[in-house]
């Protein structure tokens, strides 16, 4: 198994291999890898010569200093996870400096407004850190397919719209959520949740099927005024925020649209652990 963390050197390796024909499939990562993760490593490895794995927690994505400082890091279980599915695997772990050469900031994007609903309208200036994390990385990995999971939806959405307006010659797959026995969708913030929590959590999904269920004969509002209901009352998570939007522009639905597809969104705090979900509705 091949651990880069210099850029320079990684890129001289991919390149190489580039110019003896093989394609490059890359999935980039936080790190403290799960099934979910492994999902998109499965697919990726099924379909390219061969593969990258970044593991980068990167600091200009996140809004909450106490969330970065408590996310996971655990590359040496990343490693050996990765090594379980195959010993090809290139794996990518750069240090900060590596990434940002001393100037830790992320650089502004527009991405036509998808930046500017939910995640974006909670969590300020967190799209811009993807975007300039993801551009970075695409630089450096040069890959053919990327893979995205739609745990993220927004970011997938957002991921297809940088490599659109920048004109990056990569193909974005998309890949279904992977969820936990429970439906609780599997999340690198889920080890630090406490058994307490860790219980409470799958109320999450349960009550997204239960209002996709529901917009098949209720109105957008309707359904979340009723999902907010459901977490009134509740001990232990504290909703942020359900929506239900146009899977394109991500626009909250004002009025059903027979020929639109949507999607419900959620945000749910389970003490100091943010989560999100999302369903397709139709
Ligand atoms: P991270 O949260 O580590 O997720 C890496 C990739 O795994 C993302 O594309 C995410 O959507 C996907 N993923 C996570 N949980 C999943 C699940 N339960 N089912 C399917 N896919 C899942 O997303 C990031 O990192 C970062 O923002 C990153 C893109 C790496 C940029 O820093």
């Amino acid at each position: 198994m091949l651990v880069f963390t210099n850029k320079t050197k990684i890129e001289a390796h991919i390149t190489s291999l580039k110019q003896a024909g093989k394609t490059v499939g890359f999935v980039p990562t936080m790190g403290a890898l799960h099934q979910g993760h492994m999902s998109l490593v499965k697919e990726g490895l099924a379909n390219n010569n061969l593969l990258v794995v970044s593991v980068f927690v990167n600091p200009t994505q996140f809004d909450n200093a106490e969330d970065l400082d408590k996310y996971p890091r655990t590359l040496e279980n990343d490693i050996a996870l990765l090594k379980t599915v195959s010993k090809n695997i290139i794996v990518y772990a750069p240090s900060v400096d590596d990434i940002y050469d001393g100037n830790t900031v992320a650089k502004q994007f527009s991405f036509d407004g998808l930046e500017f609903e939910m995640e974006g309208r909670f969590r300020a200036g967190h799209f811009d850190g993807v975007g300039t994390i993801v551009k970075r990385l695409f630089e450096i990995v040069k890959p053919d397919n990327a893979y995205f999971g739609e745990k993220d939806f927004q970011q997938l959405t957002i991921i297809k719209k940088l490599v659109e307006k920048h004109n990056i010659p990569v193909n974005i797959v998309g890949c279904l959520i992977h969820r936990e026995a429970s439906g609780l969708a599997m999340s690198s913030r889920n080890v630090r949740l406490t058994p307490e929590y860790k219980n409470a959590a799958p109320f999450i999904y349960q009550t997204l099927k239960k209002a996709k269920a529901k917009f098949g004969t209720k109105s957008a509002n309707k359904v979340t005024e009723w999902v907010y209901k459901q977490f009134d009352n509740h001990d232990l998570l504290k909703l942020e925020y359900f929506i239900i939007a146009d899977v394109d522009t991500l626009k909250t639905v004002k009025r059903k649209n027979k020929t639109k597809t949507y999607r419900a969104f959620i945000a749910v705090y389970a003490g100091d652990i943010r989560l999100i979900d999302n369903i397709a509705l139709n």
